[in-house]
């Protein structure tokens, strides 16, 4: 990289430290052009063995709601009628959604490296929709590994698993984050040996 690029080098650093996940998102729905461009940027992340494991399913308001319904059934059953009602409202508001999934390998250490590669994907995925003031939530919830959900997007519940289901809009608000400081997550290794 040249000196000259010194100040595009500060934005994706600026992009990387303060992009935050959003809870609250305002209604308007952000245009679908920018997220397929993230996703065909996804596409340059890192894989090894050029294995391209994920998959991304843009899904309509719709779809949204079905599964919304879908994930109040299941808290119903875990935490009665009103958590669930509460849940259905507030997934029902989500103005973006996006599913993306990864392929099953039966080796344990190319499925490692697969979920490594589709998370950087999602990572492209997540800085360039901020870049663009659009944020994202990423949820791991126990609809995400649902038999009816896979059916719902239309992928196969035997050949892929979900990696995350992301909600995307624009930020209502935009919440603090902490991390622990550099020095106690760097240690610099210096050669022993002579
Ligand atoms: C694999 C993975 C799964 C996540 N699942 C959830 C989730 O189910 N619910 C949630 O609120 N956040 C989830 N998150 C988001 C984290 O909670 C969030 O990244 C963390 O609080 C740090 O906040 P930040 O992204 O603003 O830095 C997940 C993040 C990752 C990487």
């Amino acid at each position: 990289m040249s000196k000259s690029d010194g100040h595009k080098f500060e934005g994706v650093a600026r992009v990387l430290r303060e992009r935050r996940t959003i809870h609250y998102f305002s209604q308007t729905s952000p245009p679908s052009e920018i997220i397929t461009q993230a996703v065909d940027l996804a596409r340059w992340a890192p894989n090894h063995h050029r294995t391209e494991p994920w998959h991304f399913y843009l899904l309509d308001r719709a779809t949204g709601r079905r599964i919304s319904d879908l994930n109040a059934d299941i808290v119903a059953q875990e935490k009665g009628c009103k958590v669930a009602e509460i849940k259905r409202k507030r997934w029902a508001e989500m103005p973006g959604w996006l599913v993306v999934s990864c392929e099953i390998s039966d080796e344990d250490l190319r499925r490692r490296e697969d979920y490594a590669a589709c998370c950087c994907a999602v990572q492209n995925v997540a800085l360039y929709l901020w870049e663009q003031g659009i944020g994202l939530k990423w949820t791991t919830g126990e609809v995400t590994r649902d038999r009816r959900f896979f059916d719902l997007v239309g992928m196969s519940y035997d050949k892929v698993y979900v990696v995350g289901l992301f909600w995307y809009g624009y930020p209502a608000s935009v919440p603090p984050q902490h991390r622990r400081p550099l020095q106690e997550i760097l240690t610099h290794v210096v050669s022993r040996t002579s």
